[in-house]
């Protein structure tokens, strides 16, 4: 890609948005009320924006290698409290993909280097749920699902969080967990039972 391209295609988009509406970078620049944080998936493919048809300004994003909510990493951490105390999100999604590359990596036994810590926080997520994965005798089927699982783990990931158990108790906030499969561009809702997920983990994970 010629990176002057970008430029060109960046003053074409300024001038779209003005020709719509004078104002609107003026806008912008007021301010952030989004309602939802999205955790998403580094993939090129998979851009938060595009996959849910929203403009600036309306969602708070992070992008990661497979969508990883790590409870020691000081990055999404740092996001999640800012997005729930400060931006007071209605809503976190947690998004995944099929064909996730990271997902497929922490399938396989190769060595990885700095990424190891990174994907055995996947490789966890399959321990955690070996017996189910393991009945899978479909490879692709077996990966599918373990995109899902981890999807499910990384909600309640951001359930442990204090910031979210609060804002739960006092105002109500929606934990989702979605899988976008890049096959057909479709957004699926796993349904999780948010208010279930946090009663199942209560006696291990509450934080007053
Ligand atoms: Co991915």
């Amino acid at each position: 890609m010629d990176i002057k391209t970008i430029f060109d295609n960046n003053k074409k988009w300024v001038d779209e948005k003005l020709g719509l509406d004078k104002d609107y970078f003026k806008n912008l620049s007021e301010g952030q009320s989004p309602d939802i944080l999205y955790i998403g998936c580094s993939d090129s493919r998979v851009t938060a924006e595009d996959i849910m048809g929203i403009q600036p300004g309306e969602a708070f994003v992070h992008r990661n290698i497979a969508n990883m909510v790590p409870n020691t990493d000081l990055n999404v951490m740092s996001v999640i409290e800012y997005a729930v105390k400060y931006l007071k999100v209605s809503h976190i999604v947690v998004c995944g993909h099929y064909y996730c590359g990271g997902v497929k990596a922490a399938m396989q036994s190769a060595d990885l280097g700095i990424l190891n810590p990174w994907l055995r926080n996947i490789r966890d997520v399959y321990r955690i749920h070996q017996n189910e994965l393991d009945a899978i005798t479909n490879e692709e089927e077996k990966y599918k699902r373990l995109v899902e699982l981890n999807v499910q783990e990384q909600c309640v990931n951001v359930i442990k969080t204090s910031v979210v158990q609060t804002a739960f108790r006092q105002r109500g906030i929606a934990v989702h967990g979605w899988v976008f499969d890049i096959h057909s561009g479709g957004l699926i809702d796993l349904n999780i039972d948010f208010p279930k997920l946090l009663e199942n983990i209560m006696e291990i994970y509450y934080l007053d």
